[in-house]
């Protein structure tokens, strides 16, 4: 997967520059993922990192930024080889069917990678070979020997004086005593530089707090790299050096380049390079802010814009580990919630540059609180009104008047506040952002009470203005919500009528109010958020009926129907009239279905009737038959038949 350079729309820097400042105005985006261990499946703390990277992605590509964005997989090292071992097989195979489970993960989690780095494709070994030898050349890699500590889970070396209490600093394991031939990278050499560079560019490492622990870290002192390792092959191959191969974290680094086709004479590299948002959690944010500007500089390669480490999802019992036995599968919660609701989740719960503990109940009780009840319900609100008292149509606005000022002017406060959120990779205050403008306009439904409004003829004028400003704030907050949760604004934008209409839902249309045209017909829907059901509340499982054999079955004659015309039955809220043509008759038949249904939205409908019901009388009306719903007590959708099936035939 490649993707195309528009030659000439470089705003690109040649040199690193202040990052706080270039943030906002360069509009070249080179956006990675650390390339994940095929090591097993990925979890839920995976998938935030990966979906962080693909909202950041979507949203500059929004403001008509030139994005490319990168994830892969990291599949060499002593780690991965261990396990093919354990399992019986070559460490090719055993990541093959892993690295497919990553890709197929971040399909259901719509992650819109532009290409997908694997360390084993050729262009990557090269990439790393060219750039192991030129340091080699430079004498910035000089052979010696090494004896220390390695932490395997972790692919890192640690000097004794780092450890805690013997066990590795980072992830708290025990380590292993290497003593093997190495080739060591002179990363003492580049100490200073490097301090002198944070402390010239403050934004290079972000949260602030990051920088910090990394410059603590640095001041401490830089011992070299061992680059090269003897006693295992799962590597790539050190170019001058039989027998060594290049350390997993040089080898993964480099991925970031080779993925540009540096040294390929690709454009990309000269477009995208140093454009670069890292994004990471703090556990690998030393190897970005140390070890890869160190190498990057002795290969006389810029340094990437920004590097930032985000906070941790924890489970009880600390960081989720496979080792540990306590990780959530992503693919579970996906099959349950949707990807829009996971990824919600996931944006909205972790704070900027911190941890948080990741439950079940949590994710439920935000899916129902902030998905169902706040925005979802005002979609549904909205829509199900300008349907009951605009006859489907989007009106049109007449003078503004009490609160519709404040509400418009919390759509722009919330736009910029948004956007200054976005630019520091605040996921969770960006969202929060949106969330004020989600209540104020609930609020704004309360305080203009349109149920009232419609009762009176006077007030007309009045209440096509309140739900046309709550029609233009549903498309500006579908449009904002869009890098987050990219599923549901589609479907609000098809009810609108608006499908089409892209400019309608550019970041740019939400700069002025009042984009969104009168006239507009506005079409029933499922709502977008349905309330989940605590476990804790669902209803017990309804045992099945006693037992019927075929003749019993036989003597319900099941029809196909098509729907001629539907009527709200007067004086009855729950009530439509639905004129049915069975082939040969025509039927009429009364159902308790609009609360579910606007009766347009039925008719050419191919519908099951039960044809040989006895009638009944309702509202005054005889009713000749009944037709088939399926209902979980909230929601209700009636069978229907998927092919053109003519009138009256038979269900079998
Ligand atoms: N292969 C290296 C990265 C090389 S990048 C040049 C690696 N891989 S990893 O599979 O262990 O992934 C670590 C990354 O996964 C973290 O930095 C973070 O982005 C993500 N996360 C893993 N667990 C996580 C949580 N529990 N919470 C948040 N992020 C998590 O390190």
């Amino acid at each position: 997967m490649t993707k195309g350079v528009k030659p000439g729309f470089c705003l690109c820097y040649l040199q690193p520059i202040h990052a706080g400042r270039v943030f906002m105005s360069d509009r070249t985006y080179y956006v990675t993922t650390p390339i994940y261990y095929p090591s097993d499946k990925l979890h839920i703390g995976h998938a935030y990192t990966t979906v962080a990277a693909d909202c950041i992605a979507r949203y500059r590509r929004m403001r008509g930024d030139d994005v490319f964005f990168l994830t892969g997989s990291d599949e060499h090292g002593q780690k991965i080889e261990r396990k093919a071992r354990e399992n019986g097989i070559d460490p090719q195979s055993y990541v093959d069917p892993i690295v497919r489970s990553f890709q197929e993960l971040w399909k259901r989690l719509l992650i819109t990678n532009d290409d997908f780095i694997r360390t084993t494709e050729p262009r990557h070994e090269k990439a790393v070979q060219v750039l192991f030898q030129k340091l080699y050349d430079k004498g910035d890699i000089y052979k010696s020997f090494y004896e220390g500590k390695y932490c395997t889970p972790c692919e890192a070396f640690w000097p004794e004086r780092q450890l805690v209490d013997g066990n590795c600093p980072d992830c708290g394991r025990p380590v292993e005593h290497v003593k093997e031939e190495s080739y060591f990278f002179r990363l003492s050499k580049y100490q200073d530089r490097l301090l002198d560079y944070i402390e010239e560019n403050p934004d290079f490492i972000q949260p602030a707090s990051r920088r910090h622990e990394m410059v603590n870290f640095i001041k401490s002192g830089l011992d070299d790299l061992s680059v090269s390792r003897t006693t295992f092959q799962w590597g790539v191959p050190v170019p001058f050096a039989p027998g060594h191969v290049v350390y997993v974290w040089f080898d993964a680094l480099v991925n970031y380049l080779t993925a540009l086709g540096w040294q390929e004479g690709d454009q990309r590299f000269e477009h995208y390079w140093p454009h670069t948002v890292h994004l990471m959690a703090k556990d690998i944010v030393r190897f970005h802010a140390v070890i890869w500007p160190a190498i990057l500089m002795a290969a006389e390669i810029p340094l990437p814009r920004t590097v930032f480490g985000h906070g941790w999802l924890l489970l009880e019992g600390g960081k989720m580990s496979k080792s540990k036995g306590n990780v959530v599968d992503p693919l579970v919660l996906l099959d349950r919630y949707g990807v829009d609701a996971v990824r919600y989740y996931l944006l909205r719960e972790l704070p900027y540059g911190g941890d948080s503990y990741y439950s079940e109940d949590d994710l439920v009780d935000k899916i129902n609180a902030d998905l169902a009840n706040d925005l979802g319900n005002l979609i549904s609100r909205t829509l199900g009104m300008v349907q009951k008292y605009q006859d489907c149509v989007v009106p049109e606005a007449g003078v503004p008047h009490g609160p519709d000022s404040d509400l418009i002017n919390c759509a722009r406060q919330v736009k910029d506040e948004l956007e200054q959120q976005l630019d520091r990779l605040d996921f969770s205050n960006a969202l929060a952002a949106i969330w004020k403008l989600v209540r104020r306009a609930n609020r704004y439904v309360d305080e203009t009470a349109p149920w009232n409004l419609v009762k009176d003829a006077g007030k007309k004028e009045r209440l096509q203005t309140v739900l046309y400003n709550l029609s233009e704030t549903v498309r500006m907050l579908s449009v904002w919500c869009s890098p987050f949760m990219p599923v549901f604004p589609g479907r609000v934008f098809e009810q609108f009528g608006i499908a089409g209409r892209l400019d309608l839902q550019s970041w740019e249309s939400t700069a002025q109010w009042g984009l969104l045209p009168a006239g507009l017909q506005v079409e029933a829907g499922p709502g977008v958020f349905p309330r989940i059901q605590p476990e804790d509340e669902q209803e017990p499982p309804r045992p099945t009926k006693p037992q019927i054999t075929i003749d019993d079955f036989a003597r319900v004659d099941l029809r196909v129907a098509l729907v001629k015309s539907v009527e709200k039955v007067k004086g009855a809220d729950r009530l439509l009239k639905l004129e049915l043509d069975l082939g040969s008759e025509t039927r009429t038949v009364v159902a308790g279905i609009a609360e579910h249904y606007v009766p347009d939205a039925l008719v050419g409908k191919r519908v099951i009737v039960v044809a040989n019901l006895a009638p009944v009388k309702l509202r005054g009306i005889v009713s000749s038959g009944m037709i088939l719903a399926a209902s979980d007590g909230d929601r209700l959708g009636v069978l229907t038949v998927e092919r053109e099936i003519p009138p009256g035939a038979l269900i079998k």
